[in-house]
């Protein structure tokens, strides 16, 4: 008998178990708190144990319990990060892929897996007005920043050969922190990423970024890429993506468009995102504004021919061997990784499921709510916002008795300890012109207005009773 294949009989028992526990936690996220009660030490004694010799069968579920009642819960009101909600038709979907154990490298390694990633990613191209752009699925935002600067330096100083040649790359101060990360992984050298200040908006200073290229062209300089937001982190400010096309054009960079928060937001308000279709490449992250489980970013590209010249690098052994395009298409040719997780699954599932009028819907209550959200902190004389809401991330403050600045800050960061700990909602924080701002980003599809005004009672009940005392 081998002990690693059950009778029938015993997988149902656990996959029984294991859909009572994710059904009864999807029935629950309502009324969960917004962050477990817990602390460092308490999780450590809890899952720290010795790595067991013995098998312990179904008593090893015994601790899902546990694990569920400690994670951070998808409520309604968890708004820190750019977090999504967590689909459970996708999540149904995603326990199927993890079964099938596909690898969905290349047609022949899974005819339909690798068919369906395709599918999917020609979806979310034409739902966000990027018709024709093709692309792979990818770990989140930041792999799929990575890729899209990758495709960039080979698309304009070539380095797979030779090595790494200087160029320079330009973006908004606000960029994400996956831009530097990428650029200095590449050894592009986070020295030559130009930070480029933004205006009242958070948005690149178009002007200033042309000043910064041309002084580079003629110090010698390459500009390899110019990297747009299409929904900046701290704020969701979304940069001028047509005039960034045009110096991108002009200078002969590579556009790349950072849309991990927020670029599927133009299935909602396509206006908001004009120059989209102009980008040579652009993330986009179904696990934050889809609302699928992670992991489940994307990687779009105008020619895949581009991808493939970063990409390939084909060892014999998994050379195709057929002539028709379809079955001999390889993932492994457009992107870094070689075994790869049926991710398009969950979406494909969830898509055809709700439809995608359901999800431009929720998005756009996503949207009203930051809306509404940002009219309720106007009307208190004790809150103040401290950026404009592009999308649906909202900055405020509590105002402190005197507005010293560094008062201020102590105040609010101490609120947002307490709002946290005290579980009803979950905000996390961001830096605005230098001040802690209090930061909420609803990219949750279970978030209503009641959800909504309970931030602002939260904080006005903590910074209330912190002024005080
Ligand atoms: C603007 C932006 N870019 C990139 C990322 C990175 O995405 P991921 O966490 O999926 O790697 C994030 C994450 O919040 C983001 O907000």
């Amino acid at each position: 008998m081998n002990p690693l294949v059950l009778s029938d009989a015993d997988y149902k028992a656990v996959f029984e178990r294991i859909t009572q526990l994710a059904l009864e936690y999807v029935a629950s996220v309502g009324d969960q708190p917004s962050f477990p009660k817990i602390t460092g030490s308490e999780t450590e004694a809890l899952f720290a144990k010795p790595l067991p010799e013995q098998g312990m069968g179904n008593c090893s579920l015994d601790d899902l319990d546990r694990v569920i009642e400690f994670v951070r819960v998808t409520s309604p009101r968890f708004l820190g990060y750019v977090l999504g909600s967590g689909e459970p038709i996708g999540a149904a979907a995603d326990l199927l892929a993890s079964v099938l154990n596909q690898n969905v490298t290349a047609w022949r390694s899974s005819p339909s897996a690798v068919t369906i990633e395709r599918v999917v990613v020609g979806w979310l191209a034409e739902a966000i007005g990027c018709t024709g752009f093709s692309g792979s699925l990818t770990g989140g935002g930041s792999s799929a920043n990575l890729m899209g600067l990758a495709l960039a330096r080979e698309a304009r100083v070539p380095a797979n050969e030779c090595g790494a040649r200087p160029g320079t790359v330009y973006a908004s101060e606000q960029i994400h922190m996956s831009i530097p990360k990428a650029i200095a992984l590449l050894g592009i050298g986070r020295e030559n990423l130009r930070l480029i200040p933004c205006d009242d908006n958070f948005r690149i200073r178009v002007d200033l970024l042309r000043t910064s290229v041309e002084r580079d062209v003629r110090a010698g300089l390459t500009p390899i890429a110019i990297v747009g937001s299409a929904g900046t982190v701290s704020t969701g400010s979304i940069d001028p993506l047509p005039e960034l096309a045009e110096v991108a054009r002009e200078s002969g960079a590579w556009f790349h468009v950072d849309g991990a928060y927020g670029a599927l937001a133009a299935i909602a308000e396509p206006a908001k995102f004009a120059g989209l279709n102009q980008t040579d490449s652009l993330s986009l992250d179904p696990h934050k504004w889809l609302y699928q489980p992670l992991d489940c970013g994307c990687l779009l590209y105008r020619d895949a021919a581009a991808a493939r010249r970063a990409f390939s690098h084909t060892g014999d052994y998994a050379k195709s061997l057929v002539d028709d395009p379809v079955e001999g298409f390889a993932f492994f040719e457009e992107t870094i990784e070689l075994s790869r997780r049926f991710r398009a699954l969950k979406i494909w599932l969830s898509l055809r499921y709700h439809g995608l009028g359901n999800f431009r819907e929720a998005i756009r209550n996503d949207l009203t709510h930051a809306q509404l959200l940002a009219g309720l902190i106007a009307k208190q004389p004790e809150l103040e916002l401290l950026a404009p809401v592009a999308l649906s991330a909202v900055c405020f403050r509590y105002r402190s008795r005197n507005d010293a600045d560094r008062e201020c800050d102590a105040l609010n960061q101490e609120i947002l300890q307490r709002v946290v700990r005290r579980g009803k909602v979950f905000l996390s924080n961001a830096t605005i012109h230098g001040s802690f701002a209090l930061r909420a980003c609803i990219v949750n599809h279970r978030t209503t207005p009641e959800d909504i005004e309970q931030v602002v009672s939260e904080v006005l009940a903590v910074g209330r009773e912190l002024s005080a005392g």
